[in-house]
């Protein structure tokens, strides 16, 4: 399942973020990639760890808090504090799918990734090329998205940067450990939920059809969720 949600930034924590990463160093992005993927990456980022991405990452952390749909598509169990990403020109990223175990920084915590999500910090106008490539089963899908919107996949999926012709493109990616690890289990409560706040618009909260969804809802989430 992709889901695209837009403004998970303000303007103001879109512009403080910016500013917070482009007085950072930025590295080889080969630091955080397993073996294969590294062969496969030509980018840059800031050190995973380091207190401006950690600053950066906790006014990303903090809207991801407050947002209806990321919770509701993820799920959230553990969220890998952001990390930042620069694509110059002639860079990409080929065909990978993300590591399955990350590693949360300064906690000797693991955390298992279901959940990937990039979120886009430079307009689309900025760049040529750098379209983010998700293939599923439905086939290929390009994502370029405006600045301060998120696209959330699994992290099972297999994806690509396509090479930026023109400018720069600054993102920030993270991964998130589920409650419900499966995706189409995740997707079903997904829909089920988008369903259920339909119903409750059109028929109130206190029908009986509005209870009892929210009801069913809960009770799979019990049955499925693991924490
Ligand atoms: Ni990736």
């Amino acid at each position: 399942m992709l889901v695209h949600i837009p403004n998970v930034l303000t303007a103001d924590e879109l512009r403080e973020v910016r500013t917070i990463i482009e007085a950072e160093a930025w590295i080889d992005g080969k630091a955080t990639a397993g073996d294969q993927a590294a062969t496969a990456k030509f980018n840059l980022q800031i050190t995973e760890g380091s207190p401006a991405g950690m600053k950066a990452g906790d006014i990303i952390l903090k809207a991801l808090g407050r947002n209806p749909t990321f919770n509701s598509a993820a799920l959230p169990f553990r969220v890998l504090p952001p990390l930042f990403n620069r694509y110059d020109a002639g860079m990409k990223f080929d065909s990978h799918v993300d590591g399955a175990i990350r590693m949360i920084p300064h906690t000797g915590i693991r955390m298992r990734a279901d959940v990937s999500s990039t979120l886009f910090l430079t307009e689309p106008s900025d760049y040529d090329g750098g379209e983010l490539v998700i293939d599923d089963s439905y086939g290929s899908h390009s994502v370029k998205l405006p600045a301060g919107d998120m696209v959330v996949y699994p992290a099972t999926s297999l994806h690509n940067v396509t090479p930026i012709t023109r400018g720069s493109r600054w993102s920030s990616f993270f991964w998130t450990q589920s409650m419900v690890k499966d995706d189409g289990k995740r997707t079903m409560l997904y829909d089920l939920d988008l369903a259920i706040i339909e119903v409750r618009r059109r028929l109130g909260d206190h029908e009986s059809a509005s209870v009892a969804l929210v009801s069913h809802y809960h009770n799979l989430l019990r049955r499925w969720a693991e924490l």
